[in-house]
């Protein structure tokens, strides 16, 4: 089959077009056909082997996926062939097939296609653990996200306001701040115009969801409230941050971080339920959207790293994968 390979470290062009085994599923596992496939800040990480990520060679990218089960293994019990999923996966979604563990897989939702599903789990379940469990998140409180218009920020902001709490978020640029406000923010902050301290240190913060790390952390405990909750995702402007333990001590302030991609199925499993539970029911009302940017074909998954690491895109960057890269037996389903 044909798949996105990672040939050596380096920028959007080792990205390649090749042949790959055409995996099988085993046990629980089910194959997806896939349709479309999320880009994710951690795969151009993993490409170019800066920040957190381990420098991946010769290896698919790819962490969420959206398409149709082509085949199970002999211990499947949820799913059939011919069901509409979208998965969580831990590498491999730039390509035309996947196994997953089946407790990894959730319906589509109603009247979404395949592009817009692939806009969902990566964001969704990194908002859910960090926010939702890691940090409690509670009805009615204040919730910052910084980078509000990433795949994160976007899906964040949307799933704090549909929980009933207040989201507030900064973005780099005027425009990306109105974006931020028509989701549901109450306030989002130009950080590259405007000090953000001076304007969220009177709303006062009990949850933080920051990507950027560095001189932000300080920052961002200036503005919590007592027992304020901050969880790191990652640290965009540097790994080493100074911190005030007299403010920890004093709001009695927890901070936390996490990486999803490297945790067990069984985690994920837990997770999956958890959202298809709780987050599910708000993706079919309508109360949290995916909001795609640009598609771009399978193929041309440099541009879509070009795109992404220009950071001028609001929402996801997805890359869809044609019928041409599938092979039918018959006539096929869709
Ligand atoms: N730990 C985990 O489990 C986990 C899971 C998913 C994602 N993440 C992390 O969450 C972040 C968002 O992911 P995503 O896929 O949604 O990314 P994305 O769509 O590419 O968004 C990243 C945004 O961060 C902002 N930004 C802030 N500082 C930046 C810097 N120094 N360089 C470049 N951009 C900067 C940019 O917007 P502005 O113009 O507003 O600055 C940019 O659009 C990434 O850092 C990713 O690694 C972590």
């Amino acid at each position: 089959m044909k798949a996105i390979v990672i040939t050596e470290k380096g920028g959007p062009e080792v990205l390649k077009l090749m042949e790959v085994d055409k995996p099988e599923p085993q046990g629980n596992q089910v194959l997806v056909r896939i349709m479309a496939a999320g880009v994710n800040r951690s795969d151009v990480i993993s490409r170019s082997s800066k920040g957190y990520g381990k420098p991946v060679e010769n290896e698919v990218p790819g962490l969420e996926i959206a398409g149709v089960v082509e085949a199970v293994g002999a211990d499947v019990q949820r799913w059939k062939q011919g069901d509409k999923v979208c998965a969580l996966v831990a590498g491999g979604g730039y390509a035309a097939y996947k196994t997953v563990d089946e407790r990894l897989c959730l319906p589509i939702p109603d009247g979404l296609d395949f592009i817009e599903a692939a806009a969902l789990p990566e964001t969704i379940f990194t908002v859910w653990y960090n926010v939702f469990k890691t940090s409690r998140f509670k009805w009615g409180e204040n919730f910052l996200v910084h980078g509000g218009t990433s795949g994160i920020g976007v899906t964040a902001i949307q799933m704090v306001v549909a929980m009933g709490g207040k989201a507030y978020a900064t973005a780099g640029s005027v425009e990306k701040c109105e974006f931020c406000e028509s989701l549901g923010a109450s306030m989002a902050v130009n950080y590259k115009e405007e000090d953000f301290v001076a304007l969220l240190k009177p709303v006062g913060m009990d949850v933080i969801l920051d990507m950027t790390g560095g001189e932000n952390t300080l920052k961002n405990m200036e503005i919590m409230n007592p027992d304020g909750r901050m969880a790191y995702i990652n640290a965009m402007t540097g790994t080493k941050s100074e911190i005030d333990i007299l403010q920890l001590m004093s709001k009695r302030l927890q901070l936390t971080g996490s990486m999803l991609k490297p945790q067990t199925d069984d985690f994920k499993a837990e997770l999956t339920w958890e959202i298809e539970t709780v987050i599910w029911p708000l993706v079919a009302e309508g109360k949290i959207k995916p909001v795609v940017h640009q598609v771009f074909p399978l193929a041309e998954a440099a541009d879509a790293h070009r795109l992404m690491e220009s950071s001028t895109h609001i929402g996801k960057i997805i890359l869809k994968v044609g019928d041409e890269f599938h092979t039918f037996a018959t006539t096929h389903i869709l």
